[in-house]
């Protein structure tokens, strides 16, 4: 059955969801408070860059299965189906910030006059859907459901991990009536992906507990890059090892790097050390992972100090400004903390290349020099960070580079290049865990 599905936070998760939806011949009514975003989106033209939205969307307005709107009222009275897709930003005590939520759950309680099924996408704490319900029931007394459907979507590869998901999670609330899970089972099913069906408190935790343990991973092995370094053993070769161990897993995340960033990981482990703290138990192992991420992201700004040692005002060139490749997002950027770091210790001639986060960048006004070429960024250089796993980066042309730069320094904080390559050129190389 097609629905017309209202998507209430139209920003990544919320698009990337509706657009997957108008994939499968649902109409979809995007809504946002963002009055300008939504009249460009209602024009084809897309606030973020991912592979494959921009077709989906195309494919959404010319068959007229895309709608906007910022009036909720509208939405609900249109929908029967509203996927909350809100930010929950990070208090001050770690803690996640439910007021965007608790704001448009009142807005669509006001606005309702007969049964709904609310399901909720939103990263959210445990008891959210019972949070949920209670705001708008206080506004609606009738019949409604709420749906618990944790997001586990990729940046960079948003429709292909959402049409291709390992897993989907639905919590539904106890009284849930068969006929209304099958409405929604039968919404995620042609997903072609495994569907757990479990109760909202599960669905809640465990988008949490997996996007601590996968930080876990990486800080694991950013833990072991100084020990490889020290030793002489590149970590590339030991991540393949143990992704050979099939309990490890050949997905397993231990590419070393400068850390994560993005709007998830960093986020999420502090909420969840912000909930065991609540409960009185101190996450000592996860306060460890968030502490050897931000430890690595600054170790890359010393290993820049120490290869440009003795020269005078030496000139770095940052390549990559996204946390990961394939996107524009630059929050919690890695090379946000390197610049400001390098800045904090005296650098004042600093220029990045991005191929697409550079605008996103700006909002940042940190003194640095924008380039709009790889070539352009290396020119008189005395050291050349490579900090996004970009294609193109790994792709590099090292002879270009080479007679580009002033001094051959090259920290290559994703492991991307040919280490060996790079040294017969004459570089001087180090990278995360391999020198
Ligand atoms: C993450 C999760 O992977 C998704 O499952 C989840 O849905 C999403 O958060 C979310 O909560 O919405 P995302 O933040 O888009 O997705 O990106 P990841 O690919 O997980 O990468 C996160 C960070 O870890 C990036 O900075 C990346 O470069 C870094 N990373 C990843 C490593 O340093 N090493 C690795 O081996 C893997």
């Amino acid at each position: 059955m097609k629905e017309k599905i209202g998507i209430i936070g139209s920003g990544y998760v919320g698009l990337v969801t509706g657009a997957c939806f108008v994939h499968f011949g649902h109409e979809v009514v995007f809504n946002d408070i963002d009055e300008l975003m939504l009249e460009k989106l209602n024009k084809g033209q897309l606030p973020i860059h991912e592979q494959g939205l921009q077709d989906l969307v195309d494919f959404g307005l010319k068959n007229k299965l895309i709608d906007v709107t910022t009036d909720k009222k509208q939405l609900v009275s249109e929908c029967n189906i509203l996927i909350l897709a809100l930010p929950t930003p990070p208090k001050a005590d770690g803690n996640a910030d439910l007021q965007i939520i608790r704001q448009a759950c009142k807005e669509i309680g006001q606005s309702m006059a007969g049964p709904k099924i609310i399901i909720n996408k939103s990263t959210a704490p445990v008891g959210s859907s019972h949070l949920i319900r209670e705001i708008i029931r206080h506004y609606y007394p009738g019949d409604f459901d709420v749906v618990s459907m944790p997001e586990f979507l990729q940046e960079g590869k948003a429709i292909e991990s959402s049409l291709n998901a390992d897993r989907y999670v639905i919590g539904f609330e106890t009284k849930t009536s068969q006929k209304v899970r099958n409405q929604v089972l039968d919404l995620i099913k042609p997903f072609n992906s495994p569907i757990v069906e479990t109760d909202n408190r599960t669905a809640e935790l465990a988008k949490y507990i997996c996007n601590a343990f996968l930080p876990l991973e990486i800080s694991f092995i950013n833990s072991m890059t100084a020990v490889c370094e020290k030793l002489g053993v590149d970590i590339i070769e030991i991540s393949k090892i143990m992704r050979l161990d099939k309990r490890i897993g050949t997905k397993a995340f231990l590419d070393a790097g400068p850390g994560y960033g993005g709007m998830c990981f960093p986020k999420d482990v502090w909420s969840i050390i912000g909930i065991a703290d609540r409960f009185g138990y101190t996450h000592k192992l996860l306060k460890v992972v968030d502490e050897i991420n931000v430890r690595q992201q600054i170790s890359v700004a010393e290993k820049i100090e120490k290869f440009v040692k003795g020269v005078d005002k030496p000139r770095i060139t940052i390549l990559g400004l996204s946390f990961k490749k394939n996107t524009s997002d630059v929050r919690f950027s890695q090379s946000k903390v390197v610049i400001e770091k390098l800045i904090e210790k005296g650098f004042s001639d600093i220029t990045v290349f991005d191929p697409i986060a550079i605008n996103n960048f700006r909002q940042f006004n940190l003194p640095i020099n924008y380039a709009h070429s790889i070539n352009a960024a290396a020119q008189d250089s005395d050291c050349l960070v490579i900090m996004t796993d970009w294609d193109q980066f790994k792709e590099l042309n090292l002879i270009e580079i080479y007679n580009k730069m002033k001094s051959k320094n090259l920290i290559d904080a994703r492991n991307l290049i040919d280490k060996e390559m790079a040294k017969k050129l004459g570089f001087r190389y180090v990278g995360m865990g391999r020198i």
